[in-house]
């Protein structure tokens, strides 16, 4: 199994809770009716919910639900039957205690077999973790991405919708990335992919097909913005607790993926696709 990224990537959900909002949610929020991180992220998961086509009783997997605010969104909210995957122990931990959640497994999702298949399958912000730029540059990412599909494909009931959201450097060429895309990677440490949403197109054929691609740029800009004021208003005492590395090392991403975001070089991906049912 190829080595995937772990780098910031598994840490006390006390700390991100410190400066993302109450659910610790790592993703992006929508602010259009929003004044404060936790609707914002609140308004995301209705569009991803709606994107997956979830209603009530519906059963509905969260790949990557981090600590599980999605999830209770859509048992609470969506009276739906809401389960999770992710590989991180203490994101599962706190997942699992949350309201109406059902079943939360602590795995890789590429280990992850479920006991019975879902009509629904919304996952945030954990493409980016399957593939590193070298394997991107090496035309690796794409069997990837084929595979993540093909499963979701297996783990689904014939009509299953599934939403998706990716960090997205749109018009990269793998090859030969423009300076400022270079200055993302380097920042990002390479380990950690940004999507191109062509490449996801060219991935699923035959298996999903895509209903729904918008590009957030605004919505993105806001949501890093909000965790920069709140990291750095609070840095002595996070330093104090978690560290100077920890700290740091959040703080140097997120201003990369800012620029990054703020000049065009990125910029988060809503997709929708539907699954395709063999005759
Ligand atoms: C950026 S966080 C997003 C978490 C959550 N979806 C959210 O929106 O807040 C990425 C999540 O994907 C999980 N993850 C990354 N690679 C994974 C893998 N191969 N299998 C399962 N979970 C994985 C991480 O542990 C982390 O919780």
């Amino acid at each position: 199994m190829p080595e995937m990224s772990t780098a910031l990537d598994d840490v006390d959900t006390a700390f991100l809770r410190a400066w993302t909002d109450q659910r610790a949610t790592t993703s992006c929020g929508l602010w259009q009716d929003a004044t404060d991180l936790g609707a914002a992220h609140t308004a995301k998961f209705a569009r991803l919910a709606d994107l997956a086509g979830v209603r009530s009783g519906a059963r509905v997997l969260d790949v990557g639900c981090g600590s599980g605010g999605l999830l209770e969104y859509l048992a609470v909210r969506r009276d739906a039957v809401a389960v999770g995957v992710d590989r991180s122990a203490r994101y599962c931990r706190d997942a699992a205690s949350r309201s109406g959640v059902i079943d939360v497994e602590c795995a890789d999702y590429r280990d992850y077999a479920p006991a019975e298949r879902f009509d629904a399958v919304v996952c945030a912000q954990l493409l980016e973790h399957t593939t590193r730029y070298s394997e991107a540059r090496a035309g690796r990412h794409l069997e990837r991405y084929r595979d993540f599909f093909q499963r979701l494909h297996d783990w689904t009931r014939r009509g299953a919708k599934l939403a998706l959201e990716v960090l997205a450097m749109p018009d990269i060429r793998w090859s030969t990335p423009s300076p400022a895309q270079q200055r993302l990677i380097e920042g990002v440490g390479g380990h950690r992919c940004f999507v191109r949403p062509s490449d996801l197109g060219a991935s699923c054929l035959g298996l999903w097909q895509p209903t729904h691609s918008v590009l957030l740029r605004d919505d993105a800009v806001r949501t890093h913005r909000e965790w920069l004021r709140r990291l750095t208003g609070q840095r002595e005492e996070l330093h104090r607790r978690w560290g100077h590395d920890l700290v740091t090392g959040y703080e140097r991403v997120l201003r990369h993926e800012l620029d990054a975001l703020h000049s065009g070089t990125a910029a988060v991906a809503l997709l929708g696709f539907r699954r395709i049912d063999p005759r």
